[in-house]
């Protein structure tokens, strides 16, 4: 397979590095025409139009430079992000470690960017027909957070399909705490207000690593603010002890593998919380078509992935999106919609 030998020389790099590589190879790439729908997997959701459900996580393009041509991999629509008011320089290198042993990643970028303005044309000058979500973050320095994303808001939504506030990453100190209920409420009153109108859509991007009444506590919230979407989760703080990489003790934020049953867990927390009532984006571990279709049935419209794709190559998301037909097939769904949620019907 052709991409078992450019993994073989991307694992040689330091991960950032080949990370880097990979997406300026990228941004060689034709845009071409915008993705195709496909019948059985296309769905609206907060009234976007996803030609497929599949979709590449924040983190992997974190400037906008090829989320608008991810669709020529499969990917019905990709998150840009996370971007910060102001340029930031993230935390001192390395911060990016491939946990090969294990499938995983551990990051503590830190939001490295160029900041929202710089993104801003670059964004302006991009062919729009993919669905893009623009992830939107804190300054480490802000002296108020909340300040920060509602600036993300009004620079970003004219720029994105939807909008996803993150407080959940865990290598900005203290960000995480945003997702306490009396901050959080303030939160979504700022970011709703912010935005004016009732477009784009504003998604909340929660942790992992969430003890029950903290996720009573953002249901009830999210449907007081009327938020479009709960995307679950970001990265965990916790080391399940079956790692076996060297590098399983760097700080940061675990994804890939080890994150599987974790982020599926707090997916069907969250579907029990809300009862069906806000759509709800699964992510974490995800690495075939069997694992994406256990997360629809657990209650996920779409879902998306990141780390697999280091390991796993690009044609990843084609390939689940292929998988997907044959699972709804065999189990007598004629369309996707029909299986969201159907684990617990
Ligand atoms: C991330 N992730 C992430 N999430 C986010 O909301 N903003 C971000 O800037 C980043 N940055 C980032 C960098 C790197 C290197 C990784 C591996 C991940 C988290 C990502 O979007 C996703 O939630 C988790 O990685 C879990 O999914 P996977 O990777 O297990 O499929």
């Amino acid at each position: 397979m052709l991409y078992s030998l450019a993994r073989a020389l991307l694992f040689r790099l330091d991960a950032e590095a080949a990370h880097r590589l990979t997406v300026r190879a990228l941004t060689f790439l034709p845009a071409g025409r915008p993705p195709a729908e496909d019948p059985m997997l296309a769905s609206t959701v907060a009234g976007l139009r996803f030609p497929n459900p599949v979709g590449l996580a924040a983190g992997f393009d974190k400037e906008g430079e090829v989320a608008h041509k991810m669709h020529r991999l499969g990917f019905g629509f990709a998150e840009i992000g996370t971007l910060t008011p102001l340029p930031q320089p993230g935390n001192p290198r390395p911060r990016l470690f491939r946990l090969l042993e294990d499938k995983a990643v551990v990051n503590a970028m830190g939001f490295n960017s160029g900041g929202q303005a710089a993104a801003m044309v670059r964004l302006k000058r991009h062919a729009r027909g993919s669905v893009i979500g623009i992830n939107i973050g804190a300054n480490k320095d802000s002296t108020n957070r909340v300040a920060d994303y509602a600036t993300g808001v009004r620079n970003m939504a004219p720029l994105a399909d939807y909008l996803t506030v993150n407080i959940s990453s865990p290598n900005t100190p203290g960000l995480r705490a945003l997702q306490d209920r009396s901050v959080l409420d303030e939160l979504l009153a700022t970011v709703t207000e912010a935005r004016g109108g009732e477009r784009p859509p504003i998604f909340l991007k929660v942790a992992p690593d969430l003890e029950p009444a903290d996720i009573d506590d953002i249901a009830e919230l999210t449907a007081k603010h009327r938020t479009d979407a709960i995307i679950v989760s970001n990265t965990t703080i916790q080391r399940p002890s079956s790692l076996k990489s060297p590098f399983a003790r760097q700080a940061g934020g675990l994804s890939g593998a080890p994150l599987h049953d974790l982020a599926l867990q707090r997916l069907r927390d969250f579907r029990r919380a809300t009862g069906g009532a806000i759509p709800l984006i699964g992510v974490g571990g995800i690495s075939n078509a069997e694992q994406a279709y256990a997360r629809i049935r657990a209650g996920a419209s779409l879902i998306q992935l990141y780390s697999a794709l280091v390991f796993d190559g690009p044609f990843l998301p084609k390939r689940i999106n292929a998988g997907l037909k044959s699972l709804l097939l065999r189990d007598g769904f004629s369309h996707i919609s029909e299986a969201v949620g159907s684990e617990t019907a």
